[in-house]
Parts: structure tokens; sequence; C-alpha cells
């Protein structure tokens, strides 16, 4: 009896059932169960053709595992809320790759690349060595109006002794005015292109900003420095914008910038002092 299932049992008996034509006896189930084993072994055959004849039987169930995966949510729910970001990921993806454009730049991130090849002479932090002393204000103090130190680096020392100048900067300067070739004999190298220099006039904005704010220490907060660093020299300089984008130079800048409070001086690109 232990190798025969128990709903092959089952189910032989009703095949019985419905062949004796439900008789009376057919509902006495005790007796029919003790008759069972031996009548089942021997009408095998005849019911197992039977069987093959009647409607087909019940598949047999699953097994465990084929059961789990079929009741296992198969798509979780968020994935299709997920994957429909999937574009916007690609989308941002792509821009914290790709190099950074110079639009997004101010002046002053120029400008701390650019100085690199002016560092040879002036000191990585512009304390000095074959050029002159920069930090600590000493810019500033030749130059208390930024419009006269970019002419002065477009142009370089030469241009101004040429024009038979004797000084750069300011006259009254703190500690007396910068005679020119008067610091170790040599001068201060042209970088404007007019001059065979290699720098842009966005760039030497924007290293004339590195020098004032981060070597020099000008506050841009500070009564003193604040309307000068936020229309050369931040991030929202319309005048470094316009001189980057080729809509504006050096030569025209004050005319351009006439109507703007506080409009900037006349930046030259010769030797001649702002303002004459
Ligand atoms: C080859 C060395 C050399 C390099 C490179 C150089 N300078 Fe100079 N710089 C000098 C010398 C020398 C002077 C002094 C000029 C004089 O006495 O006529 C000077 C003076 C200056 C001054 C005037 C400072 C003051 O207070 O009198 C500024 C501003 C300046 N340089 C900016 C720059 C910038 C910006 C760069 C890079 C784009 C640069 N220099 C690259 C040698 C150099």
């Amino acid at each position: 009896m232990a190798g025969i299932p128990e709903h092959l049992l089952k189910r032989a008996q009703e095949r019985r059932d419905a062949l004796a034509g439900k008789t009376a006896e057919s509902g006495d189930a005790g007796a029919l169960a003790t008759n069972l084993p031996a009548k089942t072994a021997e009408n095998k055959p005849a019911a197992s053709a039977a069987v093959v004849s009647a409607p087909p039987p019940p598949p047999p169930p699953d097994p465990a595992y084929v059961v789990a995966a079929k009741s296992r949510k198969k798509i979780p729910f968020w994935a299709m809320a997920t994957l429909s970001l999937l574009p916007l990921w690609a989308f941002l993806y792509v821009l914290a790759v790709k190099p950074q454009e110079r639009v997004v730049e101010g002046p002053l991130a120029v400008g701390a690349g650019v100085y690199g090849s002016c560092a040879g002479c002036h000191g990585a932090g512009g304390a000095g060595g074959a050029g002159r002393v920069l930090h600590q204000g000493e810019v500033l103090k030749t130059f208390p109006k930024i419009e006269d130190m970019l002419n002065f680096v477009y142009t370089g020392s030469q241009q101004y002794v040429s024009a038979g100048l004797k000084i750069y900067g300011n006259p009254d300067r703190e500690g007396g005015a910068h005679a020119l070739l008067s610091y170790n004999g040599n001068p201060m190298p042209q970088q404007g292109e007019k001059y065979g220099g290699g720098l842009t006039e966005a760039e030497i904005l924007g290293v004339v900003c590195h020098e004032r704010y981060a070597l020099s220490g000008a506050d841009p907060q500070s009564e003193e420095w604040k309307s000068e660093y936020e229309k050369w020299c931040s991030p929202e300089s319309e005048i470094f914008a316009a001189l980057e984008a080729g809509a504006a130079n050096f030569d025209n800048l004050a005319e351009t910038y006439s109507a703007m409070e506080n409009a900037p001086a006349r930046v030259g690109t010769d030797p001649r002092p702002s303002g004459k």
C-alpha cells in the first residue's frame, strides 16, 4: 500500500464508481476502502485504459520552486519609474563628464590658470623673484585703478620706456612711485597681442583679477573694492564676458561702457596713462 499514492487510489475508486453506475453499494465507503488494495492491483491495466479515454487528468502539482517562480512578482513596482529616469540620468552624466565650458569660468578662475606663466618670475604666491612683489597689497599700491594695471600688463615696461615715461602706476604710491626698469633692470614682458604677447584681453583681465584679489588680498566685500570687483572680476562681470566673446576690447571699453555706473576709465593698449 505504501507504494500507491493516495490520489491514484482515489481516482481509481471514482472510476470504478462511475463504471458500476453508482449503485447504492458505492455509498458504502468503508466497505470499498477495505477492498481497494487488491482490486486496484488486479484492475490496473483496465483502469489505466479507462483513464486514457477519460478527460485528461489534472496535471501533477508543480514542484515548490515552480510555484515560487510563478508567484514571484517579476518586475518590481519601482522599475518603470526608475527606467523612465534613465534619459535624465544620461543627460546629467554627459553634462558632468564633458569639459567645463569657459563661460562658466569667471575671471578669477581663468586668471588662476593664466598666472602659471607669471609665477616663474613673480613667485607662485606673488612673493616676487625675477619680477616684482605682487602679494600683500603691494600691487594694489602701484595700481589703485585696475585699468592702469591692465594696460601695464598688456604693454609691458618697454612700451612705457619707448614713450619716454619714467614711472608706471600711481605717482603718489605709498613707499614711492615705481620707476621703470628700477627693480632689477629687467622689463616686465609685454603680454598683449598687439606687441606679440600670448594672452587674450580676457586672459589679461583674468590674471590681473587673480593678482589683485587672490594674491594681493583685495576684499571683494569691502567698500574700497566692491564696485571694482563686481564690474571687472566677479563671475557675472559684463566686461569680462564681452572681452571673452570678442564683443569689446581694451581700446573701446571706456566708450562701450560709458553709460555704466562707475564707468571704466580708458584702458589703452598703448602706454599713455589712463584718463589722458
Ligand atoms: C620674465 C620675468 C617676468 C614674467 C614672466 C612676468 N613678469 Fe611681471 N614683472 C617683471 C619685472 C622685471 C617687473 C618690473 C618691471 C620694471 O621694473 O619695469 C614686473 C612687474 C610687474 C608688475 C608691476 C608690479 C608693481 O607693483 O610694480 C605687474 C602687475 C606684473 N609684473 C604682472 C605680471 C603678470 C600678470 C605676468 C604674467 C602674465 C607677469 N608679470 C610675468 C618680470 C616678469
